[in-house]
């Protein structure tokens, strides 16, 4: 008999590792994989757009839970949520990240005995204002698989008292779409479209409550960005819930969220990427591209031993002086084991194992 197993994807982030994991998924009969959209993220270009770029299949159920604070948006979520899973049954629920829709999904189908897999586990900042570490730590509470995408994730987690046999590095599925897809992105004509050419620049994302929410902290962002920009031009695709805080000029280019191949030959192409995203820190890192992380802490640590990543802070001193430093000393960066572009057949193989042994 297949296996069901229902996963879920709601926000901008999930669906770059939703996808390899539903084409490895498919290509074992002995599965039945069922796609939940939760609609945390509904404009076309923050979704849409990426189910076609990363040819991931419509899914089968569509929540349409939308936007709202926290407890509104997650209680909505999980509310939508538990008649999907009554209806079909699922043996187990893989989530993936850090979103809301990530603890939403995890609590309602642990509740139900539903198993829960949490994909992307363990990765802790310690930092117990960000709403992503709450959720990281309340759905690995409750998981029954947790696979890893780097070592520091089994530590974070063998503290916490979980079982080590439920812990697996599977390496980073993220990865999997950016080795799948380089190649195609490589011929995106978006810095024509830009009038970029073959000039250096630097590419920008901000988009953490903390940074662009509180008036002071975007002040201090924007002004060192306003210096770097100076040296070379800055273009920053803005995400919905930054927009209305910015205003348009010099050269700091702002744009419209950009699709996933768009983005991803922006970051293959630039000099220098700023950001306070945590999958950016690790695209970067196996692109081979200095990353500025504007945050003081990051819960992908293996970004800075191994990667291209650097902690700059939020202040304006501290993101100039990381500047000066990345162009006196760029990191070279090597890539972190099994980010190899093969995290999904992992996937499976776990998920064969704990499955179909039972
Ligand atoms: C969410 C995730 C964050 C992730 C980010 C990536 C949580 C707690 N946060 O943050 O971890 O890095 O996604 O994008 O789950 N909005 C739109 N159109 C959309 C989606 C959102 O206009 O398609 C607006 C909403 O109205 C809202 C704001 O953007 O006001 C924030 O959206 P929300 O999903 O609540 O959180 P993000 O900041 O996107």
């Amino acid at each position: 008999m297949q296996v069901r197993l229902a996963l879920v994807a709601g926000a901008r982030p999930n669906f770059m590792k939703v996808a390899p994991l539903m084409k490895a998924l498919s290509l074992h009969p002995e599965f039945e994989p069922l796609l939940i959209h939760t609609g945390q993220h509904y404009d076309d270009n923050m979704s849409g757009q990426f189910f076609r770029d990363l040819d991931i299949p419509a899914p089968r159920f569509h929540l349409g839970a939308g936007s709202g604070s926290h407890a509104a948006q997650t209680a909505e979520i999980m509310k939508r949520i538990e008649p999907v899973l009554l209806e079909s049954q699922p043996r187990g629920l893989v989530v993936v990240g850090d979103v809301n829709s990530t603890v939403a999904g995890a609590l309602v189908a642990k509740k139900m005995g539903i198993d829960v897999v949490h994909v992307e586990a363990g990765l802790r900042s310690f930092d117990r204002t960000m709403p992503e570490e709450i959720n990281r730590v309340v759905t690995d509470s409750i998981s029954d698989l947790l696979l890893i995408t780097e070592e520091s994730g089994r530590t974070n987690l063998l503290r916490e008292g979980i079982a080590p046999e439920r812990i697996h590095l599977v390496g980073n599925l993220m990865i999997d779409s950016l080795r799948a897809n380089l190649e195609q992105a490589r011929k995106s004509d978006i810095r024509a479209r830009l009038g970029i050419g073959d000039r250096p620049y630097g590419l920008v994302t901000l988009h953490r409550p903390a940074n662009v929410d509180d008036e002071a902290t975007l002040q201090g962002i924007l002004g060192a960005l306003e210096t770097i920009a100076q040296d070379v031009p800055l273009y920053w695709p803005v995400h919905p819930r930054t927009r209305a805080r910015l205003e348009e000029g010099g050269r700091i280019h702002l744009l419209d969220p950009l699709g996933y191949l768009d983005f991803l030959c922006l970051q293959a192409n630039a000099a220098i990427v700023l950001t306070d995203s945590g999958g950016i820190q690790e695209e970067t890192t196996v692109l081979g591209v200095d990353c500025l992380t504007l945050r003081d802490n990051t819960e992908r640590p293996v970004t800075i031993e191994l990667g291209t990543n650097r902690l700059a802070g939020t202040r304006r001193d501290s993101i100039l002086a990381a500047w000066r430093e990345t162009r006196k000393s760029p990191k070279k960066g090597q890539l972190p084991p099994f980010w190899d572009g093969q995290a999904g057949e992992r996937c499976c193989a776990v998920l064969r194992k704990y499955f179909l042994a039972r």
